[in-house]
């Protein structure tokens, strides 16, 4: 399968896989301004922290390289306005502002546009080839967490797709297939945008991974009548005490996961943790348009004319529920991150 995202190097654009038009058909998008990548950030045609933030490192070298100007100073306040409108576009992972923070913090030391180009282009590529590495360790690490004959429980899509390669949660299932291991990974749909039952099925049974979906809610009933051998979640940003913001419902997986004794991962790079966020309560969470909840996926209107609706895309699991993180410098439990 290809990269979730790329950089062309012939035309300096950003390629991504549009995620909107996935399972159905695998088509890319060409990005080379600001308002295409902060659509495509926005619309969930590129998401995932992780994809997130990388995108924003590519796209936004591919921005710069197109400022018209020969002025240093000018191309700097360019882009760190530009960074900014794009920072805007999505407010929960924190991989996005940790990206475009370290590309701006590349054209310190620059003189010349020349050599911000130059700068920045060097950065993206090293933002990238970091996911995959890091990505990579995640699986080596987490693989050992997967049994021969074991079933697994997934929720939204933390896979290759919300990275470059591997992904972070499913990365340990990559490894672990890798090994000889043959397992059962159950996604869950994941309301409302259904990034389990388009994303993660698609990924996984595309590398003959046993698929199955249940909808968000059978996960009890599942739990209650199988034994589940482990829970691997990605995550969104993590607050200093280990508090996990990630896909809204993955915080009420955990509390069944505990009623149940199976234990819970939470899959997730060092980039992904916040040391400026004291505890879940101070993550912002994101919320989303209703029509995501009522409209979507239907032929016709499913709720009645004048309900509002409650749409955050994001929730966040206390630490105590929170049986380990698989990070690339090992199996951590909360206080040992
Ligand atoms: O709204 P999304 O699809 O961007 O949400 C994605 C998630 O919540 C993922 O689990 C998280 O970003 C981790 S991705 C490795």
């Amino acid at each position: 399968m290809m990269d979730t995202l790329w950089l062309n190097e012939e035309n300096d654009s950003l390629v991504i896989i549009d995620q909107t038009k996935l399972p159905n058909t695998l088509e890319t998008l060409e990005i080379t301004t600001p308002n295409a990548l902060y659509d495509a950030i926005k619309t969930l045609a590129v998401r995932g922290a992780p994809a997130i933030g990388v995108s924003a490192a590519i796209g936004m070298y591919a921005i710069a390289k197109r400022f018209e100007t020969t002025d240093i100073t000018e191309f700097k306040a360019r882009f760190s306005e530009t960074s900014e409108y794009i920072n805007s576009s999505r407010p929960t992972a924190v991989n996005l502002s940790w990206a475009l923070e370290r590309m701006k913090n590349v054209l310190k030391g620059c003189t010349t546009v020349d050599e911000a180009r130059s700068s920045l282009k060097r950065e993206c590529i090293a933002i990238r080839d970091e996911d995959i590495a890091v990505c990579r360790k995640i699986g080596e690490n987490g693989a050992s967490l997967i049994t021969n004959g074991g079933v697994y429980i997934t929720h939204c899509n933390a896979g290759r797709l919300a990275a470059v390669r591997y992904g972070t949660a499913l990365a340990p299932f990559y490894v672990a297939q890798e090994q000889g291991k043959r397992f059962t990974v159950h996604a869950d749909e994941t309301r409302p945008l259904l990034q389990g039952a388009r994303l993660t099925a698609y990924e996984l049974s595309s590398a003959g991974i046993d698929t199955v979906v249940q909808c968000d809610n059978m996960v009890a009933s599942l739990m209650s009548e199988k034994k589940i051998n482990g829970i691997f979640v990605g995550c969104d940003r993590v607050a200093r005490n280990g508090d996990a913001a990630n896909k809204i419902g993955t915080h009420g997986l955990a509390l069944i996961a505990k009623h149940f004794g199976v234990p819970f991962y939470v899959c997730a790079p060092y980039s992904t943790i916040d040391l400026n966020t004291k505890c879940g309560a101070d993550i912002v969470i994101e919320h989303r348009d209703g029509d995501e909840i009522g409209e979507k996926w239907y032929n016709a209107k499913m709720t009645p004319n004048g309900v509002s609706y409650y749409n955050p895309a994001f929730d966040v699991t206390p630490h105590e529920l929170i049986t380990a993180f698989v990070t690339e410098k090992g199996v951590l439990t909360p206080r040992q991150l």
